[in-house]
């Protein structure tokens, strides 16, 4: 190891400091890995995951993703797994700081965008609160691909004023604890993520504060992936629409998801599932 007297030079995140060593502080870097399509992954992003000593992931980033790191980085998944053991938060937040006390640069690597319902906050908070430089890459958000894959504008001109991202995630058998009254009303856009298991209680709390069961809805499946699966329906047959799916998935209700059944020009005919009151939304197409 080089020893430079008197000033300081930076050896593999060894410093040396007027002759002893020290470790450089390490860095964590919150990275967007976007919905799954690596070209969906921005440049930034992209320089940051070749940058990186350690990359810790969640199950949502995709295998192409994580083929552009380089085969130096560590990759560490902390994917919910239903057989093995899944970490907890506060041992992400635990690993993320250690790795940086370390001296090394972290990336933990987020599907989408890593502050929309990605926990991304907390790993920040607790990165600020040991005293580690944490900066954030923004990704792109599930519900922009799946919007943009079936053509359907998330704002339209007339028909959808304003977007609204809420999560359908609820205990089992529990309603999701939203603000009904508001979503309820007509020509704005509600776009639910975590909401597959439970899509028929919220198709069913919005007709009930007012959204009529005719509303345009959108179901998009693993959206920007080779498996993406893409269901035109309606609000009153969001459950039932829902049920044939695995997910990831994104609920997409409003005015101006009838969008995606008149046309647009990415993609209409990707396989939709033909069942239970759903149309292929290549089919509704060719018909429309
Ligand atoms: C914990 S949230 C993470 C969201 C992520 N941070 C983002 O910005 O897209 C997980 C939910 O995001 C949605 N999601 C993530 N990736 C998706 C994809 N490729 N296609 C459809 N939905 C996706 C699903 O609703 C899934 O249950």
């Amino acid at each position: 190891m080089a020893k430079v007297k008197g000033r300081q030079s930076r050896i593999e995140n060894l410093v040396v400091i007027g002759g002893a060593p020290v470790r450089a502080p390490g860095v964590v870097w919150l990275v967007g890995a976007g919905p799954g399509d690596p070209e969906l992954l921005t440049l930034k992003a992209l320089k940051v995951l070749q940058g990186a000593d350690v990359i810790v992931h969640d199950g949502l980033v995709s295998d192409e993703v994580l083929a552009l790191a380089t085969s130096t980085a560590r990759l560490i998944s902390v994917a919910k797994r239903k057989s093995r053991h899944s970490y907890a938060q506060d041992e992400i937040n635990r690993m993320l700081v250690a790795f940086a006390c370390e001296g090394l640069t972290v990336v933990r690597l987020k599907g989408g965008d890593p502050f929309i319902f990605g926990r991304g906050g907390e790993e920040l908070a607790a990165c600020r609160e040991a005293g580690v430089v944490c900066k954030v890459v923004p990704g792109v958000t599930a519900a922009f691909a799946a919007s943009a894959s079936a053509g359907a504008p998330l704002t339209h001109r007339g028909s959808a004023q304003a977007v609204t991202f809420v999560t359908g995630h609820a205990a089992k058998g529990e309603i999701p604890d939203l603000d009904w009254e508001s979503l309820g009303r007509a020509n704005q856009t509600v776009v639910i993520y975590m909401g597959l298991s439970s899509a028929a209680t919220i198709g069913e709390r919005l007709i009930a504060a007012g959204r009529s069961g005719s509303t345009p809805a959108l179901i998009v499946e693993n959206a920007s992936r080779d498996d993406e699966r893409r269901i035109a329906t309606t609000l009153a047959k969001l459950g039932v629409a829902s049920a044939a799916l695995t997910g990831p998935a994104m609920l997409i209700v409003g005015e101006s998801m009838a969008l995606a059944i008149a046309g647009g020009e990415s993609g209409l005919d990707a396989a939709a599932i033909p069942a239970m009151g759903a149309r292929r939304v290549s089919d509704a197409r060719g018909k429309a």
